[in-house]
């Protein structure tokens, strides 16, 4: 009850325009703004940077354009001609090309042919180079729109492109179904927005338990499962049935964010599991930190503490358990 009550009430808060301004002015004001932990940075130079740091780590990456609902259909093309900005430079840089999108910065709401053009238009410049686009979930409101523009293009053979489901959404199995009897790719998390009791799962318990029983289907159905958690009892639960099926390794992988659990990323590399990190840049990245915020209301105080220090001129603090 605790957790669904302050979770709503970071989910609500990231809606503040006055305090997305005032975030904004410190989060990533230099090397330790508090924003900094979960985001790789305001500009793609940053961002390939931390990659190619992950990189040399053994992490694999995915990269995304912080953005989402566009005001305008103008904001949406161009949020789009920076994709294809960053495919070019990521590629020229000789990274692998793999990056997330969310269709409401491609103006899913606004007009739904213009957001699959310029969806289209990413995933061409990420097919030319071997580059694969996973299309992230946002709100339920979003989620018809958004598997009918993902199953539009991979209808027209776009191959290179998959979604994401959140195990939340009591819809989710059947979603889960139909985008697997594709054959197209999933990655699995357990949703990351404020819905209504008729739509989600409200209480952890149950949102655990229906990711859990998703996950097995993922495994042994998917195509390249992605799991996206940071939740040890499910990668646990997901190591133990790949291990019972002979599902090794190499036809899985785990997902994590960016500066979340980084011990946990790194012992399941040492195991030899693939762990791809989604890295998030730019400067919209305030509706992205509240969730994180959300998730984990104990960051609270850490941000809290970077603030006060900040006005104090004190030297910077270190995260709790900087991960
Ligand atoms: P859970 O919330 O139970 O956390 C398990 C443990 O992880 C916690 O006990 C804590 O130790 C740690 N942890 C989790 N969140 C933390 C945080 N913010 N700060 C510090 N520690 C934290 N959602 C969505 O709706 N649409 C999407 O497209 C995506 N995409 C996506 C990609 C990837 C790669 C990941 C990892 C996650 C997403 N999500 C998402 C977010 C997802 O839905 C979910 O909100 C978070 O992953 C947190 O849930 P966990 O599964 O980690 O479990």
């Amino acid at each position: 009850m605790r957790d669904a009550l302050s979770r709503t009430f970071f989910l609500a808060l990231a809606r503040s325009a006055l305090l997305k301004a005032g975030a904004s002015r410190y989060g990533m004001r230099g090397p330790d703004g508090f924003a900094r932990r979960f985001v790789g940075g305001e500009t793609l130079n940053e961002a390939m940077g931390v990659v190619q740091d992950l990189d040399r780590q053994g992490f694999t990456h995915t990269l995304n354009y912080l953005g989402e609902h566009v005001a305008s259909p103008d904001v949406a093309r161009r949020a789009a001609g920076d994709y294809l900005e960053i495919i070019e430079r990521v590629g020229a840089a000789g990274l692998p090309c793999k990056i997330s999108v969310k269709l409401s910065q491609l103006g899913l709401e606004l007009d739904r042919a213009l957001c699959a053009d310029n969806l289209r238009r990413i995933l061409a410049a990420a097919g030319e180079r071997d580059g694969f686009v996973r299309i992230d979930m946002e709100g339920s409101a979003t989620v018809d729109a958004t598997l009918g523009i993902f199953e539009a293009v991979w209808n027209e053979g776009l191959r290179n492109v998959g979604v994401v489901l959140q195990a939340y959404l009591h819809r989710t199995e059947a979603d889960l179904r139909r985008v697997l009897a594709l054959g197209a790719r999933v990655r699995l998390c357990k949703g990351a927005y404020k819905e209504p009791s008729g739509v989600a799962y409200q209480d952890r318990a149950h949102v655990d338990d229906a990711f859990l029983s998703l996950i097995p289907v993922l495994l042994a159905e998917g195509h390249a499962p992605a799991i996206a958690t940071h939740d040890r009892q499910a990668i646990d639960a997901a190591c133990r049935f790949a291990e019972q099926r002979g599902i090794g390794p190499d036809r899985f992988e785990f997902q994590m964010l960016f500066g979340v659990r980084r011990d946990l990323q790194a012992e399941l590399r040492d195991r030899g599991y693939p762990v791809r990190v989604y890295v998030p840049f730019g400067r919209e990245w305030f509706p992205y930190f509240m969730r994180r915020l959300a998730e984990r209301p104990a960051n609270v105080a850490f941000v809290a503490r970077s603030l006060l220090r900040e006005r104090k001129g004190d030297p910077p603090v270190s995260p709790p358990s900087r991960r």
